[in-house]
């Protein structure tokens, strides 16, 4: 898997969870990509409601999930104009060649993992679901002739199991998936919880007071960075390794400013004032998104996911008619 440059007018594809509340990690390590993806390529977003289920879930809580995360996609620039944005759920070809793609990964690659290993460790109920679930990505990925995948970086290892997935494919088949050939990794790939700063932030955390959700109030904010853990050397050094705590403040502070963070670090000789500028940089990074958020109404939602799932039903069915022929499935009307 590469990093860095996108190829001219590359078709991009990515998805999100709907439950749970999006956070600074997956605005900063992957949604802010896919806005600037937009120009100049072909771009697909996706909800995966059908991911969220590997989880037993409250029906009710996947519904307002799935239409709340389509309006954050919306609110945080996503252009339905540009890009397609659509629910998984809505083009049923992704549980198809989900299936396939579970026939040429091996028990042995899901099982090694480390998001399964995690999950299932903290999991009382295991289902098949979780386990097959980097078979179901990888179909969201090879289903649109991908060669773009902007994810941060806790995705690496899922992405390089879709790779090895259509390499196998097609030698197996013939040439028939395009293997994706990209991962970006930009500044933001990586943010850690602000409590526990060896854990990557995330929904799941045990205490909200790491996590910033990208619908908290500018005093939420304020007060979770001013309580961030530090250490106690007192001093400002980009070093994730020696300093997580600080690291991190700098890397967030980075993202929001477009600002290399060990260059940051050189102007600050306190915490305190490092914090300051980071809470202040996020609210006013955060702000527009809550007011367009807050103004985009449900029948709207629905409407460009509509439309969305139209497009992007276009594409996967041509993709899948190409592998159903590869495998030997035999076409309805094969008879005349
Ligand atoms: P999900 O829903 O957990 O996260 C969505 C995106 O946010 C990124 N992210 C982070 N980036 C930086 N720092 C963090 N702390 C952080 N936490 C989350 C994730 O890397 C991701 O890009 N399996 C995927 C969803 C998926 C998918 C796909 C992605 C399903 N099919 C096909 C790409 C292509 C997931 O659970 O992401």
């Amino acid at each position: 898997m590469t990093s860095g440059s996108v190829p001219e007018r590359a078709r991009v594809f990515s998805g999100i969870q709907p439950t749970g509340e999006t956070h600074l990690g997956n605005y900063l390590g992957a949604l802010r990509n896919w806005v600037s993806l937009q120009d100049g390529n072909d771009a697909v977003y996706c909800v995966v409601d059908l991911h969220a289920l590997t989880i037993p879930q409250d029906p009710g809580v996947v519904a307002t999930g799935t239409i709340n995360m389509a309006r954050m996609l919306l609110a945080v620039g996503v252009d339905p104009d540009r890009s397609i944005l659509f629910v998984q759920s809505h083009v049923r070809e992704h549980n198809e060649l989900a299936w396939l793609m579970q026939t040429v990964v091996s028990f042995g690659e899901l099982s090694r993992m480390t998001q399964f290993k995690d999950k299932s460790d903290r999991s009382q109920f295991i289902s098949a679901g979780l386990f097959a679930y980097p078979a179901l990505q990888a179909a969201d990925i090879l289903l649109y002739d991908t060669a773009v995948v902007p994810v941060g970086d806790d995705q690496r290892q899922h992405l390089e199991l879709a790779r090895d997935a259509a390499i196998r494919f097609n030698f197996r088949y013939g040439d028939t998936l395009v293997v994706p050939a990209h991962h970006i990794t930009k500044a933001g790939a990586r943010i850690m919880d602000l409590q526990h700063p060896e854990n990557k932030m995330s929904k799941s955390a045990e205490s909200i007071q790491g996590t910033i959700g990208i619908l908290d109030s500018p005093k939420e904010i304020e007060k979770k960075i001013k309580r961030a853990v530090t250490d106690n050397d007192g001093e400002v050094r980009f070093d994730p390794a020696e300093k997580p705590g600080v690291s991190n403040l700098l890397s967030i502070l980075g993202a929001a400013t477009d600002t290399d963070p060990k260059a940051l670090a050189h102007d600050y000789s306190q915490y305190g004032p490092l914090k300051k500028d980071t809470a202040e940089a996020l609210i006013s990074l955060i702000e527009p998104v809550q007011t367009r958020y807050n103004n985009l109404a449900d029948e709207d939602v629905l409407e460009t996911l509509d439309q969305g799932a139209d497009k992007a039903r276009e594409i996967a069915e041509s993709v899948m008619e190409r592998v159903r022929d590869a495998v030997g499935l035999v076409p309805q009307n094969a008879g005349g």
